[in-house]
């Protein structure tokens, strides 16, 4: 190395000692991140979600730690290259005949945690005069397949395709998606449609299907359909996913080993 680069090189550290420091401190004290660590996390989200993630690194940390626990739970993917296995039923399915709500057809069933918010969101909505009829919820491995051939023999697979999950890829065989009124673009244009796009994060419901963003699910706009992923999954999702569930929750499958090996345990 010349004399000059290495007397340049002593200047600049010296000069700006605090810079190259700051780099490789950790970001958050609940995660042994580096800048450029948690950076190197977020290359396949569009450049307008990193910047927003850049722009509040350790917010966004403190937003992710309490997802992290209940990630397997509630934000594991279920899409087009990400399938369950035929065998999987969620544990904690109870039925819905039992309870007062409006349902389309007998026989449905939904995980605890997403009726318990979904029991709360109903009753906040009846104060606004509103009901909710209930149209789809858990869907078994075996039933969707029924419903995806049907549709096939009716449609063709690749028009079923873009409305209809084929086995295993199905957010309703989680036991936490949920169809709403309808199962038509109008419900959009309801009170209760407005309600709910406008309000179901409160409670912890996602749009999963949003419109504009056909390419990015796989799936046309389903106004109806919602997910349960938690009131933390639904901040996390706003504040930097610009709202849209399947970023978030791709960002999550890519990283989960990496943000849990870098969590800081207590003692
Ligand atoms: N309509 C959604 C994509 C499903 O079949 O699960
Ligand atoms: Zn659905």
């Amino acid at each position: 190395m010349k004399l000059k680069t290495i007397v340049f090189i002593i200047t600049v550290s010296t000069l700006f000692p605090a810079c190259s420091r700051a780099e490789n401190r950790f970001i958050n004290p609940l995660f042994t991140f580096t800048e450029s660590e948690l950076d190197a996390t977020l290359i396949s989200l569009p450049e307008d979600i990193q910047e927003t993630i850049k722009s509040d690194r350790k917010g966004f940390l403190d937003k992710v730690f309490p997802i992290i626990n209940i990630y397997e739970n509630f934000l594991v993917l279920a899409d087009k290259n990400h399938a369950l296995s035929e065998n999987f039923i969620p544990g904690d399915l109870i039925d819905l005949d039992s309870y007062n709500i409006i349902l389309n057809k007998k026989g449905m069933q939904l995980r605890k945690p997403a009726f318990n918010a979904l029991s709360e969101m109903l009753n906040e909505a009846e104060k606004n005069s509103l009901e909710f009829m209930i149209s789809s919820a858990y869907r078994s491995y075996a039933y969707q397949e029924r419903i995806y051939s049907y549709y096939v023999s009716l449609y063709g697979r690749e028009k079923t395709d873009k409305f209809s999950a084929r086995p295993g890829t199905s957010q309703h065989q989680l036991g936490t998606a949920l169809d709403f009124g309808s199962i038509s673009e109008e419900f959009a244009d309801t009170d209760e449609g407005k309600w709910l796009f406008k309000n179901s994060y409160k409670f912890g419901f996602s749009l999963s299907y949003p419109e504009g963003y056909e390419k990015i699910t796989g799936y046309n706009y389903e106004p109806w359909h919602y997910r349960y992923i938690t009131p933390e999954g639904c901040m996390l999702q706003k504040k930097y996913f610009n709202d849209i569930q399947q970023y978030m929750l791709e960002y999550l499958e890519a990283n989960i080993t990496l943000l849990k090996e870098k969590t800081v345990k207590e003692n």
